[in-house]
């Protein structure tokens, strides 16, 4: 018989892994998957809680996206998109526009997430540079956002233990403090606070407007940098100051768009007016790599103009559009109209919030929050204080070794452990998968 992960670890080199961990712990070999459990080689399941990467929102083979993949297959698997189109994108392109929040008209495709913010901090740039305010070159993200692993897209995140070694080569921007609630950036405890760490925010646009082109964040849910969740009246503040200082709000709903906050789109409430949006991951329920970044008419129009004026945006990946891409995507989003996905899933958010707050009963587990189906658990070292766990324990990798055991996909970042659940989850299945967390989180403690 082959042995696949001897092969697998003779020739691959995985992303965000310490290979040599691999030795003690190599990657687990599936096969194949259905709804929300994937399955080894043995036949053993595992049930998906991080939805793959954040990716898979319907379920793993999904009849439908399955079916509509297999149909584009048969016409055109791939075409370039200069010069060219096709009908799956430009259907694409009109049901996200007619989704979208307000004023999100013109749709670009790329590759992935990291390429959707590349576009975005790309065309705002160049934006005002078509439009003869040079100045305006900088940008200004929170201290722990994570926008993908590009340099673009590295330089305007958080600097953490990921992309600290490549520091040297980002461009220069402008860091605020991020409204982590539960570890609150100005000191305010629960109740008293007024929004108090836009301040930061404020004053630099005051002092530095003139330079900055625009602010990025993801809205509502600061996935990578820890599950952080954040009170809407932050993003509408940091939206309202982006108007009043001239600078376009870029909004990164890779993670969170698609159902994952509850709405379509987690900045999709009344007054959140946005310049971009970057969306990948749920876009095509995890099916097929596809990045998209979302504008306006004003900002399209900056680009519009004879050859000779230099206003073209020279931007473009070799896959854009793929027509597979975009046919997975006209399928997920189907199933959204069809299956009523969000009312359904809306219908498990009062349980999962409740099942998550028994989790603070265990000694270890400082905070808990939650937004639609996402879920962290952020484990201290002492409750009080809120000290922190010492990394050097990688009590995250005995929590990954022990979910597996229970039969679950648990990745915790760091020392947070989160649920990032695939909408089609079901009662039953969320009822089982957090009795099992709450025993491996228990256990995982126990001496
Ligand atoms: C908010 C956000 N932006 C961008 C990215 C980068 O996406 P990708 O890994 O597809 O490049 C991620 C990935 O986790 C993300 O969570």
């Amino acid at each position: 018989m082959t042995d696949w992960v001897g092969k697998d670890l003779k020739y691959v080199w995985h992303p965000y892994t310490q290979m040599k961990d691999c030795r003690n712990m190599p990657p687990l070999l599936i096969e194949r998957a259905k709804g929300i459990k994937l399955y080894d080689t043995r036949g053993r399941f595992y049930y998906d809680t991080i939805s793959s990467w954040w990716c898979n929102v319907h379920g793993h083979n999904n009849p439908a996206i399955k079916s509509a993949i297999k149909k584009q297959l048969d016409l055109l698997e791939h075409v370039l998109f200069a010069g060219f189109t096709h009908k799956p994108a430009i259907e694409l392109a009109q049901k996200l526009a007619a989704l979208a929040p307000a004023g999100l008209s013109r749709v670009f495709y790329s590759d992935n997430g990291s390429t959707s913010v590349e576009v975005a901090l790309k065309m705002s740039f160049q934006y005002w540079h078509n439009t003869g305010e040079r100045k305006k070159t900088k940008f200004v993200s929170l201290d722990r956002g994570y926008h993908g692993d590009t340099f673009g897209a590295m330089s305007v995140s958080g600097v953490s233990l990921f992309n600290e070694v490549f520091s040297p080569l980002f461009f220069e921007s402008f860091k605020v403090p991020s409204p982590y609630c539960y570890r609150c950036p100005v000191g305010m405890q629960e109740g008293e606070c007024d929004t108090d760490c836009l301040k930061p925010l404020e004053r630099l646009l005051e002092k530095r407007s003139k330079e900055i082109a625009g602010i990025i964040l993801e809205p509502r849910l600061m996935a990578a940098g820890g599950m952080i969740i954040y009170p809407e009246k932050y993003l509408k503040g940091a939206a309202s100051l982006a108007k009043r200082f001239n600078v376009h709000l870029i909004l990164d709903e890779v993670a969170t768009a698609f159902g994952r906050t509850g709405r379509m789109f987690a900045s999709g409430s009344a007054g959140v007016l946005a310049d971009f949006i970057c969306l990948s991951k749920g876009i095509t329920s995890g099916y097929l790599p596809m990045g998209v970044t979302l504008t306006t008419d004003k900002i399209y129009k900056a680009f519009y103009a004879d050859f000779e004026q230099k206003k073209t945006f020279y931007h473009g990946h070799t896959y854009t559009a793929n027509p597979v891409a975009c046919a997975a995507a006209l399928a997920s989003l189907e199933i959204f109209e069809k299956d009523n996905t969000l009312k359904k899933a809306a219908g498990l958010i009062p349980l999962f919030r409740e099942r998550l707050e028994g989790f603070k009963a265990l000694p270890f587990v400082g905070d808990v929050r939650s937004i639609g189906l996402v879920g962290a658990l952020e484990l201290v070292k002492d409750k009080k204080t809120k000290e922190a766990l010492d990394f050097r324990e990688r009590t995250g990798l005995k929590v990954y070794k022990a979910g597996l055991e229970k039969n679950l996909i648990l990745r915790p970042l760091g020392d947070i452990i989160y649920f990032f659940l695939p909408l089609c989850v079901k009662r039953a299945e969320l009822e089982d998968i957090l009795d099992r967390s709450y025993s491996v989180v228990k256990k995982a403690f126990n001496g």
